[in-house]
């Protein structure tokens, strides 16, 4: 009888022990665990390729030294003493998001010193923060890194695989070999990458690269003898560039210029 009793009791419990599993699951675990496909962010891909305009014209704007910290917490440099309560990165924002508008550019380019590392406390923050208008508008931009970009948070390489994998950046961290189609990772720096521009749409010229845009790592600092200085553009770099521009070359020689 007493064991009947304590059996129905252990029955009793254990049906208890997994109801309140089951609750505990359907309404609490199990939403946190499902990866709602809808909140994966795919990155946004401009329209490509770059080409000219049918009037014939391809409009870059190039943006450098934008030196972005925290937003508005951080203040301008170089401002008259009336100003700098009124002058902070939202200046520079405000700034990027005017030209964008008027000049409607066909590429924007970052050369550098984006963000600038002592005021910037989290660089990804301010990499979203910096190139905001230029994604907000949807056109392709690329960027490069100044001496000043990599003293926060991030890495020369992670900065720039950071900013090639923002929405319509086309930014790369390696070039990529034309040959076998990887990114060549033997060579000296970060951001070293070539665009192609093609000709205006059906035009004889709207399936070949007429403009090619050869972006280069200047690296950040070196010392050289002792000598505090700035890092420079080293050989395995200039021989990319002149490899590349050699094929150019020949393809236009002979007629053959196709975009690859
Ligand atoms: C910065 O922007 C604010 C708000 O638009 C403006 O009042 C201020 O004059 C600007 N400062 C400078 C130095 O342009
Ligand atoms: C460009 O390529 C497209 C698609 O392959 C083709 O239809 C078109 O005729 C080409 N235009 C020229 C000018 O070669």
């Amino acid at each position: 009888m007493e064991s009947a009793r304590l059996w129905i009791h252990s029955l009793l419990f254990f049906i208890f022990i997994i109801a309140s599993l089951y609750v505990l699951d359907t309404l609490v675990i199990s939403n946190r665990l499902t990866t709602h496909y809808q909140n994966i962010q795919l990155k946004k891909q401009p329209q490509l390729p770059l080409r000219f305009r049918s009037d014939g014209t391809f409009k870059i704007l190039q943006v450098a030294d934008m030196h972005y910290g925290n937003g508005m917490v951080t203040r301008c440099r170089d401002v008259l003493e009336s100003e700098f309560n009124y002058c902070s990165d939202l200046n520079t924002t405000h700034f990027l998001r005017k030209m964008i508008h008027i000049e409607r550019p066909d590429l924007i380019v970052f050369t550098g010193d984006n963000i600038f590392g002592s005021s910037a406390t989290d660089a990804a923050e301010s990499l979203f923060e910096v190139f905001a208008p230029a994604i907000e508008s949807g056109i392709p931009w690329a960027a490069v890194l100044g001496n000043h970009d990599q003293e926060s948070t991030m890495n020369r390489e992670e900065l720039m695989s950071f900013i090639s994998l923002m929405d319509y950046s086309v930014s790369q961290t390696f070039p990529m070999d034309p040959m076998e189609q990887q990114p060549m990772t033997n060579i000296d720096g970060f951001g070293n990458y070539n665009l192609e521009v093609r000709g205006a749409p059906g035009s004889y010229l709207s399936n070949s690269s007429i403009l090619n845009l050869y972006f280069l790592d200047s690296g950040d600092r070196a010392i050289v003898d002792g000598v505090r200085t700035y890092n420079w553009i080293r050989e395995s770099q200039l021989s990319w560039l002149r490899g590349l521009s050699k094929r150019f070359q020949v393809n236009t020689i002979t007629g053959t210029m196709e975009a690859y």
